[in-house]
């Protein structure tokens, strides 16, 4: 019996140094201590040993389990170890490699042109207002100086959505909304960028849908020089140094007097007669203004004997097809990623 206890430790022994991992720990220690392991087929054969023998094999078998638990439990912290420095070893990280390059989005031209202006304005102290686009025909046209029967309604063919309802043919309309949030005379400094909505064609430089930035001044004598001043001052900003403007005369119901504004070409300066930009003209119309018609002052509440104003609506496709040399329009909505991917 003795010597058979001692071949179990000695193959028990054996059979866990072998064990290459948990599982197989585990089979060895079922197959020697578990319920019909082989140590607990010994000590079921003490049954038949005598009285003075069975505390002595007793001992010795219980020494036994003893020392094959031990093993066992230091067999086990031994592959835990190695597990977890397998796994270090497999999942290590080499954080000096070069990472993988993520293609950064672009803003659109648009909005690029969009953000320039408003800063610029914002620099000068103006507020940036907005207003719907679906708008009324009293403020798209009426509160505007452009009753319904004006016929120079007919300079912007609409998409009425009912009688009275429609969407908005220019930016202007935030001028009289913006008087009117106003209590009257309180001065003004603002620039309204926005969608409007004509009925054109669609081809190179006509869109049903173009981007304007409406600008309004209103305060005590404001003239018409302050207008040029500030246009002026924007274009130098925006195109460059370089930059004048000209202003030919022109009619808007709701400005008095009123004028068109070109700025000089930003890309041949007029030297080159076959340009893309200018076709060798070298000027580029980008805006109308005026100074604010007495009777949209006085429709709006504030009172053209005290206060006086200049306004301008700015086309936003138009300055940034100058000042990128793009020559159709169609390229901001069709949003090739070959194009929008330059800016
Ligand atoms: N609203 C005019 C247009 O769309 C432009 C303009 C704005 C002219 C403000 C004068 C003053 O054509």
């Amino acid at each position: 019996m003795e010597r058979q206890i001692q071949q179990l430790r000695e193959s028990a022994a054996k059979l866990i140094g072998a064990a290459t991992d948990l599982k197989e720990l585990d089979n060895v220690r079922v197959k020697i201590l578990g319920k019909k392991g082989e140590l607990t087929g010994l000590l079921r054969g003490m049954s038949q040993l005598s009285a003075e023998e069975r505390p002595k094999i007793g001992k010795i078998v219980n020494e036994a389990r003893a020392q094959i638990e031990q093993l066992i439990a230091d067999k086990n912290s031994e592959l835990k170890a190695q597990d977890l420095q397998n796994k270090l070893a497999s999942e290590k990280i080499d954080v000096t490699l070069p990472g993988r390059k993520i293609h950064c989005g672009h803003l659109h031209p648009l909005t690029l042109t969009l953000n320039r202006v408003k800063e610029i304005f914002i620099n000068m102290g103006y507020s940036v207002e907005e207003g719907p686009e679906v708008e009324t025909d009293y403020f798209n046209f009426e509160a505007l100086n452009l009753p319904k029967d004006h016929p120079a309604r007919e300079m912007q063919d609409s998409f009425y959505i009912t009688e009275e309802i429609l969407l908005r043919t220019q930016t202007s309309p935030v001028q009289a909304r913006t008087m009117q949030k106003n209590p009257p005379n309180t001065p003004i400094r603002m620039i309204a960028p926005g969608r409007v909505y004509r009925r054109d064609d669609y081809d190179a430089s006509h869109a049903p849908m173009f981007t304007q930035v409406e600008g309004l001044v209103v305060d005590k004598g404001i003239t018409f020089a302050d207008l040029k001043g500030t246009l002026d001052f924007f274009c130098k900003q925006f195109f460059g140094e370089n930059a004048q403007i000209r202003m030919r005369p022109s009619f808007f119901p709701f400005t008095e007097p009123s004028t068109e504004v070109d700025v000089s070409c930003p890309i041949c300066h007029g030297k080159s007669a076959d340009c893309k930009v200018c076709h060798g003209s070298g000027w580029l119309e980008i805006l109308g203004a005026g100074e604010v018609h007495p009777d949209v002052l006085k429709m709006s509440g504030y009172n053209p004997e005290i206060v006086s104003g200049f306004a301008f609506g700015m086309g936003v496709e138009r300055i940034c097809m100058i000042k990128y040399a793009i020559d159709d329009l169609r390229m901001f909505f069709e949003n090739d990623v070959r194009f929008l991917s330059q800016f």
